[in-house]
Parts: C-alpha cells; structure tokens; sequence
C-alpha cells in the first residue's frame, strides 16, 4: 500500500539517492529538503520511500512545485499525481493564489506534463537555459546535459479561483 505523508528524517537518505537517479546528482541536497515543504510517497509494506514532491513560497512571496520523483519501480501507479495533489493542497492551505512550476523538457518533451495537467496546471512560457548558472555554481549534473544544463524550462501554472 502506498500512503502519501510528511517528510520524516528516515527518508532523508532515500530521497537523496532517488534524486540523484530521477532528477540529477546533487540537484537536491538536505538544504533543499529543509529549505522546502516535503511530500513522500512510503510504500507501507516495506517502509520504503518511493517518491517525493517538493513545493515552498519564494522570497517574493510565489508559491512553486519545484520538483516531483518517483522510483521508476513505481511509475504509472498515480503516485506522481498524488503528490502534486498533497503539495497543492499545503501551498493553498498556507494561501496560494497561483502555483508555478519550473519543468523539465528535454528532446521536446515535458515528462511530467501530464501528471502536472492532471491537476490543472499548463504551461505558460519557455526559459532556455534556466538551469545553467544554478547548476554551475551548486555543481549538480543534469541526468541529460552533465554538468553545465542547458535544459530548457517551461514553466507551468496554476491559477486558483477561490
Ligand atoms: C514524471 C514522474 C514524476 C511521474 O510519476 P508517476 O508516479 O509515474 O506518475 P503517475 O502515475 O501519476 O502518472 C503517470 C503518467 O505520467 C506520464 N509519464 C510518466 N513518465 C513519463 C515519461 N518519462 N515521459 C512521458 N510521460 C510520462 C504518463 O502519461 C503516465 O500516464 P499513464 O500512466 O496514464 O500512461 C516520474 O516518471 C519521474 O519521477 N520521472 C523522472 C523525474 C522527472 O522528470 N520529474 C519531473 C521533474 S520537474
């Protein structure tokens, strides 16, 4: 069973090394993960963490879904969907009005476009390069480009009516 909670310290190290093989070496760090709201995704039966979504409100007061991973064990279960659903769900229970994502796309393709549809968000606009002098200066690899992204972001929202 799959039971989507809060971040406990026995998933740091799980969520790391997931990190490291879904989104980069080093593109998150414990920094990041207190830095951030974390959502895990626990296989109950074997006390596993199997995915994660991390989401804060920036310094100028935007609210971000920064990143979503889950075990390629575990693809195609709705566990990506879920945990965008749980960090939507703090980000407006703290105030949201609107959510950006920064996300991924590489060979013309956003990976996680659909998980994010599915919960209302769309793309809004392209920035080539986004990662580029972030992944530089906190010397993380990009699982596509190495070190040095060239990935191009399309940054996606979504906007709450209420
Ligand atoms: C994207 C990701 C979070 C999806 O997690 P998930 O638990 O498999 O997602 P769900 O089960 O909720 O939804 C699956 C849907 O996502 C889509 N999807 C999943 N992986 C995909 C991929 N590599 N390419 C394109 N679409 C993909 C499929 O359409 C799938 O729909 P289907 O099951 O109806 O066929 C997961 O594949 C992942 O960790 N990918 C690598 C890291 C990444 O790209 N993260 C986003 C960075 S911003």
């Amino acid at each position: 069973m799959i039971k989507i909670r809060d971040l406990q310290s026995v998933d740091i190290n799980e969520i790391l090394a997931l990190a490291d093989v879904q989104l980069g070496e080093k593109y998150i760090t414990v920094d990041d993960l207190s830095a951030c709201n974390v959502i895990v995704a626990e296989d109950a039966d074997w006390q596993k963490c199997v995915g994660f979504c991390l989401s804060y409100i920036g310094q100028n007061g935007d609210a971000y879904v920064r990143t979503v991973a889950v075990s390629n064990d575990y693809s195609g279960q709705g566990i990506g969907t879920a945990l965008i659903a749980k960090s939507v769900e703090y980000l407006k229970g703290i105030g949201a009005k609107k959510i950006m994502s920064p996300l991924w796309k590489h060979d013309g393709i956003v990976n996680s476009d659909v998980v994010f549809r599915r919960n209302g968000f769309l793309p809004v606009r392209e920035i080539p390069d986004y990662w580029y002098a972030d992944s530089l200066e906190k010397g993380y690899s990009c699982p596509v480009c190495g070190k040095g992204c060239h990935c191009t972001c399309v940054m996606y929202e979504l906007a709450m009516d209420n």
